[in-house]
């Protein structure tokens, strides 16, 4: 089956409103003619309101990097869904493993703001990934099960139909050591099973699998053969147009 190649840029907790401007821009003109991929960028909360502006007629989409689950009210240094909604963002990264580490965020949490992005027409980006000590534990695949069955807990396949997973090995994240194209294409394949025993083939095959953890324009490409890798969430390579917009035409390699 073939799943539309989806490319997304974390910007985490960098860029001004004037760099995030500069960036966008950037971005705008190098990936003008780009199709047969999905683009989606994922600024600082200040900058999102900018950038869907300048964003406006483009097909780069916006991308939020967390939400709270309630509308409104009395929850100081949250963000709700129908602000989101408001200035058309289109996804929301949900689960990072720096908001599992240091904001503690668990599965249950986890599966409450995925609850509530759905019921706002949200996109969810669905972040899961194991420590470097998991991974030497030989617990890889326990922790990811464990935590896409937290995350996805009461969802119906309807919910889960378009909804995309990173996985994103804590171990390769702004380390600079990526997980090869075989060890994550194994992790791909079971996370898709492990979708397909919670729902059926027809979701798993559907669902995109991106890949997370240092990936550069050099290592995309790599990455991007094997069957199960459906795309990329990228970090500190997306702060740059020229290194982001190489990721993105990996095709043109
Ligand atoms: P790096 O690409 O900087 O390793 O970050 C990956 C990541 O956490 C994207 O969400």
């Amino acid at each position: 089956m073939k799943r539309y190649p989806f490319i997304a840029g974390n910007w985490k907790m960098n860029k001004t409103v004037g760099e995030a401007l500069e960036l966008v821009r950037g971005l705008k003109s190098s990936l003008q003619d780009m199709a047969e991929v999905e683009v989606a960028i994922a600024p600082p909360f200040t900058a999102l309101f900018p950038v869907a502006q300048e964003l406006k007629g483009s097909s780069i989409h916006l991308a939020s990097q967390n939400l709270f689950w309630e509308e409104k009210g009395a929850f100081t240094g949250e963000i709700s869904p129908v602000m989101l909604k408001e200035i058309h963002c289109r996804y929301v990264i949900i689960g990072h493993s720096e908001r599992r580490q240091y904001f503690g965020e668990t599965d249950a949490t986890v599966n409450r703001r995925i609850k509530a992005a759905l019921k706002f027409d949200l996109k969810v980006i669905f972040c899961i990934g194991e420590t470097l000590e998991e991974r030497e534990e030989g617990k890889t695949f326990t922790v990811l099960e464990r935590q896409v069955e937290g995350g996805l807990k009461d969802l119906v396949e309807k919910e889960v139909k378009d909804m995309v997973v990173a996985y994103e090995p804590v171990w390769a994240i702004g380390t600079g050591k990526t997980a090869t194209p075989e060890q994550a294409e194994e992790v791909h394949l079971s996370i898709r099973r492990k979708i397909e025993r919670l729902y059926s083939r027809e979701i798993s095959e559907g669902i995109r699998i991106q890949y997370g953890g240092s990936v550069t324009p050099e290592n995309i490409k790599g990455l991007m053969e094997r069957e199960n890798i459906d795309g990329a969430l990228v970090g500190g390579a997306s702060l740059k147009a020229e290194t982001f917009s190489r990721i993105v035409r990996f095709k043109e390699m």
